[in-house]
């Protein structure tokens, strides 16, 4: 690749990060700042060789396994065509009910098959702590794509990755996050990386039954940054840069009852917006519900199909990364 990019994340070429050749991606504690920049500049150059030739062989010969033990839309065709655009190919493995899993086979024994025939597993899974258990059985790289309400890290590499193309920036940013934060994996991840950035102030708003779990904001609070909770928007919305809107996790509440209490309980519309700054973000990691009106959507501030897009991008750097190729 060409060291005389107009990359304005690295210089690419140096090869310093092949330090990821093998290795597991578990959880946004892993990544430095510095090897968050690295992952951006490989993304954006992956996002030039998209645009200019669609499918290159960087990967070529490499097989992903991808098991899907959760239902996925983005997650997992992000990553089959991120394997895809590299030359790569994929095992896909969606309805783990006509696998052996429904034969009562443990996820070690599955993630040891699967590491036969394949090069990289990614992994959904809907217990806390079943990535790390993977990567424990296997020799070869395991990316947790999502394992229960623990992490989701690639989802929050592909958020931070968008703020900086929507805003410039990753520094001196008001975020507000909004919705279910208790069950919403992605603002776990997302509010433990963030919090590797300076001058950063996080606002967390939710229903009381849904608030952000204490070790995440006491993991954050050690790093400095400061954090508070509100039950409404309207007091946070004109010092927000980045909106970022959760749907209400129907799956994972014990009680039903609950969840009708509080499925509806904010939309972001035109009018409600009208309180915004004009250069912010409002991002979502999908699928949404009724969290934010369609006739948003046209808005320049939604940046939520934009970052589905970056997330093709970020996922083909970390593939190529784990893989020895970046
Ligand atoms: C999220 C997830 O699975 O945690 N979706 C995604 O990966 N883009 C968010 C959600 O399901 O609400």
């Amino acid at each position: 690749m060409p060291t005389t990019s107009t990359n304005p994340y690295l210089p690419f070429g140096e090869n310093k990060h092949a330090a990821w050749y093998g290795k597991d991606i578990i959880s946004v504690k892993q990544f430095s700042r510095d090897d968050l920049e690295y992952v951006f500049g490989v993304a954006h150059e992956m996002r030039g060789m998209v645009e200019r030739v669609g499918t290159f062989d960087l990967l070529k010969g490499k097989i992903l396994a991808n098991l899907f033990y959760e239902p996925s839309t983005r997650t997992s065709s992000s990553f089959t065509a991120s394997m895809e655009r590299l030359g790569g190919s994929v095992i896909p493995i969606n309805e783990v009910k006509y696998s052996s899993v429904s034969k009562g086979e443990s996820l070690p024994d599955t993630i040891r098959t699967l590491e036969c025939y394949a090069d990289v597993i990614v992994l959904r899974h809907p217990e806390t702590g079943s990535a790390a258990i993977a990567a424990k059985a296997a020799k070869k790289p395991v990316i947790n794509a999502g394992d229960g309400v623990g992490e989701h890290p690639t989802q929050a590499l592909l958020d931070t990755f968008t703020i900086m193309e929507e805003l410039g920036r990753l520094d001196n940013l008001t975020v507000t996050m909004l919705g279910d934060l208790k069950y919403g994996r992605t603002v776990h991840s997302l509010a433990r990386l963030l919090s590797k950035f300076n001058n950063i102030k996080l606002n967390y708003v939710s229903p009381d039954i849904l608030k952000m779990p204490k070790e995440v904001m006491d993991e954050v609070g050690e790093k400095g940054v400061p954090q508070a909770e509100f039950s409404t928007l309207e007091k946070v919305l004109p010092e927000t840069d980045v909106l970022y809107v959760t749907r209400v996790q129907k799956e994972r509440f014990e009680d039903p009852a609950d969840y009708e209490k509080v499925k509806g309980a904010y939309v972001i519309d035109p009018d409600v917006m009208k309180a915004a700054k004009k250069e912010m973000a409002v991002m979502h990691p999908l699928p949404r519900v009724t969290e934010i009106s369609t006739d948003f959507d046209d808005d320049p501030r939604a940046a939520y199909f934009r970052q589905m897009e970056y997330g093709l991008y970020v996922r083909m750097a970390l593939l190529a990364m784990v893989l020895g190729k970046a």
